[in-house]
């Protein structure tokens, strides 16, 4: 039996040098659970010089990335450099040498996640990437062990923190974009290139990760429809709360199942957008850099987890997690006791991602036209046309000949019969801007 576990890290900045704290400050509490220590036998940065907040013993340290991968004592090598390569070359070299590994790279598994997954198959070792969703959130760990007795039915929440960040800020406190982007930025939460964050692309990249875990299908992220939050309006707030509703970043996934008669197979709907979300729902309510998730299951029915999504201490606290599981298989001589992806290789099989033309939903639309008699019956009579049926209007104080917003809600439509109506609408003469469209996720009301 092993007397210790030997880990290397690469990458020192913000989650690494979280992780190096966890390991030093929580030694005890961990070989309490673990059995032996974790030791962090090297570490590799590019930048030697600038000080992380804690004092490495002499040695551990060095700028080459190979001194932790060609290593023979180590165990368990951990990436967290971010970005495709050499992040992806470091992770299938270890791999290739025996090396178990650990990453927080949700860019990178979302879109080479499949070749990861066949290396660490074809080497017999552990990948774990419970960091890469929701930072400190062990949501990964829910949808393979947790929930493992369910058939997963939907999932959607907040994965983002930044942008979740920001829209907190410009809702409660009607601060501008730019400036509650750079608090984000400045506090570690955002992505080394933050148009991820804002443009919904680091959602989306989770939101793969997810899918693959919840309902055992390769999902890349390019499959994953997308909107980020650039262009909300402190308008589109201000309206959304008098409809009772709060504007969050959602990641949506739903399983539809095939026909009654069973011969069609299931689909996905995966997609990212602006949501309203009913204010006094829970997910409404979660502020700041936290994330929560609901998932549905067949037999546990909703639930919901919740906690810090980015930030080096909880992004930290995944990556020593499973640096623990994988250390505990170590110790008990064995391997992969959980598939990576929650369901065994050869029983996870594509699904079709339904295009978003095809979704329904409820929808928030914001016109600006000319304040003149008639407007009004006539984008309703457009709608109509196009099959979509108004749950209420709003425009409030009257400016005769200027433009104005007029808001509407729709009851449930199909996507492809809204984007149709808002083509013919945009023709319209009195019509002086694009219309903001924003899907809304509850009940038809
Ligand atoms: P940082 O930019 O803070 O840290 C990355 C570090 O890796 C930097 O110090 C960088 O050095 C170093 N590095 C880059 N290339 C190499 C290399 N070839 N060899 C050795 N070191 C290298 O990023 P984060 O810690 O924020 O993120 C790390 C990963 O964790 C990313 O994949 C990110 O998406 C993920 N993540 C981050 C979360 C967060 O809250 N920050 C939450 C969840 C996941 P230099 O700066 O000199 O380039
Ligand atoms: N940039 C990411 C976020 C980090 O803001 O959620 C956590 O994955």
């Amino acid at each position: 039996m092993k007397d210790r576990i030997a880990v290397g890290l690469i990458g020192f900045g913000t989650v690494g040098s979280g992780v190096a704290k966890v390991l030093t400050t929580n030694a005890g509490v961990i070989r309490q659970r673990l059995g032996v220590p974790l030791a962090l036998v090297k570490v590799a940065d590019l930048d030697l010089t600038t000080d992380r907040g804690i004092t490495l013993p002499p040695g551990i340290l060095t700028a080459n990335a190979r001194e932790v991968i060609n290593n023979p004592a180590i165990d368990i090598v951990i990436e967290l450099i971010g970005g495709y390569d050499p992040a992806k070359r470091f992770l299938l070299e270890a791999m290739a040498q025996g090396k178990h590994v650990v990453t927080a790279n949700k860019a990178l598994l979302a879109v080479h996640g499949e070749e990861l997954f066949e290396a660490a198959t074809r080497a017999g070792v552990d990948i774990g990437f419970e960091a890469s969703v929701c930072g400190g959130v062990p949501v990964l760990r829910a949808l393979t062990e947790g929930l493992a007795a369910n058939r997963l039915l939907s999932l959607y929440g907040i994965v983002n923190g930044t942008s979740n960040y920001i829209l907190t800020k410009m809702t409660e406190a009607g601060r501008p974009f730019d400036e509650v982007l750079k608090e984000a930025q400045k506090a570690g939460y955002a992505e080394a290139d933050p148009t991820f964050d804002v443009q919904g692309i680091d959602a989306a990249h989770k939101l793969a990760i997810l899918m693959n875990l919840a309902f055992g299908t390769p999902v890349n992220f390019k499959d994953v429809y997308v909107e980020g939050i650039t262009s909300i309006a402190p308008l589109d707030i201000a309206y959304a709360t008098e409809f009772g509703y709060t504007i969050k970043l959602l990641a949506i996934a739903k399983l539809h199942e095939g026909e009654k008669s069973g011969r069609a197979p299931a689909e996905l709907e995966a997609r990212v957008h602006p949501t309203m979300i009913a204010s006094d729902s829970p997910i409404a309510r979660v502020g700041g850099a936290y994330n929560a998730i609901q998932v549905t299951g067949d037999a546990v029915g909703d639930i919901m987890l919740y906690g810090k999504g980015a930030g080096s201490f909880p992004t930290a606290s995944a990556v020593v997690s499973d640096v623990i599981d994988i250390a505990r298989n170590i110790l008990k001589g064995t391997v992969r006791r959980v598939p990576p992806c929650a369901f065994q290789p050869d029983q996870r099989r594509p699904l079709r991602i339904r295009p978003i033309a095809e979704i329904s939903s409820l929808y928030y639309l914001r016109f600006m036209v000319l304040d003149r008699p008639g407007v009004l019956s006539q984008l309703s009579g457009v709608l109509g046309k196009h099959d979509i049926s108004i749950s209420s209007v709003l425009q409030r104080g009257r400016k005769e000949g200027q433009t104005v917003p007029v808001v509407l809600t729709t009851h449930m439509a199909v996507e492809r019969n809204v984007q149709a109506a808002l083509r013919e609408i945009a023709a319209l003469p009195f019509v002086s801007a694009p219309t903001t469209l924003i899907r809304i996720e509850g009940e038809d009301r």
